[in-house]
């Protein structure tokens, strides 16, 4: 499928993952029409998408509106959608659930639905590791014929959006849907809730660093640019089969794991961006009550990606985490703009799952 100038229609265009896509597209697709829609929920932050706005067509929307996508669709014929629209902190999923079970499972129904009545060149709907639950010590990895095993309320309200591509893409056969799962990502433009950023903002305003539990929680990492040229190369690749044995076997749907097998503790990460602030981890960690249920451990196996469509990341793990330290040491009025909106951000469990965020 060509990689020719056509109408993207991009959601969740505001939070991290979506509006590095819309950078990442604007460059690597020059003359590309991009439609970026967001609705503006707690995670949003318009400022990510300045340094683009007039190469743009931003559209506050929301995905669960049927009529009001469809009218969208009807009036900008966008070629590709690609839905990064979703609730995405498993902190808060734990606290409002209901929220999440709304944009992650409806909304990613709605869409595809509107997708079906106004149909486009292909749609790509993205979706998380977290779906697969918790991998047991030693064994090897997920992929994309491991069952379903959502533990957590985002998880479960992720992987429930996940069951409905599946079966849209084995029930309309004259669509083109394709589907993501990824590893952690990390770089600009992420909410200061997250891991990553949350640690970089505290050191700078000098708080200390909270590690849920014993921090020794195993995740996969991957630089956000990485996850952005995976759905690029996906987006563009061949129209890929849906065969009849797909119905006994998941790994044979349009399905794709993106990863770069790069395991690490939490415990490991905030040692390096500690190290990468100039400071001492015994003298910034505080361990904190771990979130109720939190998986242990995840990682997947991007065998398929790598040999079907060549993709192969391109960022080293210590470069790109550098990079992303300096970007927040060097944009402290975008993160300044956000915790002046939010608040505190960082989440206390020491009363267990009715918790809130510490201080509140
Ligand atoms: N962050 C990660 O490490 C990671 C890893 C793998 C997969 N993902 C998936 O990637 C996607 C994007 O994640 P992110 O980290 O950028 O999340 P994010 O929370 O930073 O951004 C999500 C965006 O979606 C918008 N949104 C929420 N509900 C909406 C609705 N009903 N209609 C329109 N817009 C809506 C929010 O306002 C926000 O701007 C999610 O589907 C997530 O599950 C994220």
């Amino acid at each position: 499928m060509s990689s020719a100038p056509a109408t993207y229609l991009v959601t969740g265009a505001c939070g991290f993952i979506g509006s590095n896509f819309v950078h990442y597209l604007l460059d690597r697709v020059p003359g590309s029409t991009v439609v970026a829609l967001d609705n503006l929920s707690f995670a949003a932050n318009e400022a990510n998408l300045d340094a683009v706005r007039d190469r743009i067509r931003f559209v506050v929307g929301d995905i669960c509106d049927f009529e009001g996508m469809a009218g969208l669709y009807r009036r900008l014929r966008p070629d590709y959608v690609v839905n990064f629209a979703a609730e995405s902190h498993n902190d808060r999923a734990v606290v409002d659930p209901s929220s999440f079970a709304r944009t992650n499972a409806l909304g990613a129904q709605t869409l595809l639905e509107v997708s079906r009545r106004e149909p486009v060149r292909r749609h790509l709907h993205v979706s998380t590791i977290e779906v697969y639950g918790e991998l047991a010590e030693g064994a090897p990895y997920f992929t994309e014929a491991s069952p379903l095993n959502a533990k957590t309320p985002y998880s479960a309200a992720k992987a429930a959006g996940d069951q409905f591509v599946r079966a849209y893409m084995q029930t309309y056969r004259e669509m083109d849907i394709a589907m993501t799962h990824c590893a952690n990502n990390f770089g600009r433009f992420q909410f200061p809730e997250k891991l990553i950023p949350l640690m970089i903002t505290n050191v700078l305003r000098g708080r200390k660093v909270p590690v849920y539990g014993d921090g020794l929680q195993l995740r996969d990492w991957l630089h956000v640019d990485d996850h952005c040229g995976a759905i690029l190369a996906i987006l563009h690749g061949p129209r890929p089969e849906v065969p009849a044995a797909a119905a006994l076997d998941p790994g044979l749907l349009p399905i794709w794991d993106v990863s770069s097998r790069n395991e690490r503790t939490n415990l490991e990460i905030v040692h390096a961006v500690l190290g990468l602030l100039g400071k001492r981890p015994e003298e910034w960690i505080e361990h904190v009550p771990d979130r109720p249920n939190h998986d242990r451990r995840y990682l997947i196996e991007p065998a398929k990606l790598e040999s079907r469509l060549g993709w192969r990341p391109q960022v080293p793990f210590a470069e790109g985490l550098e990079a992303t330290v300096r970007w927040y040491v060097d944009h402290r009025a975008w993160w300044e703009a956000i915790l002046a909106r939010t608040g505190e951000l960082a989440f206390d469990w020491s009363a267990g799952a009715r918790a809130t965020r510490s201080g509140s």
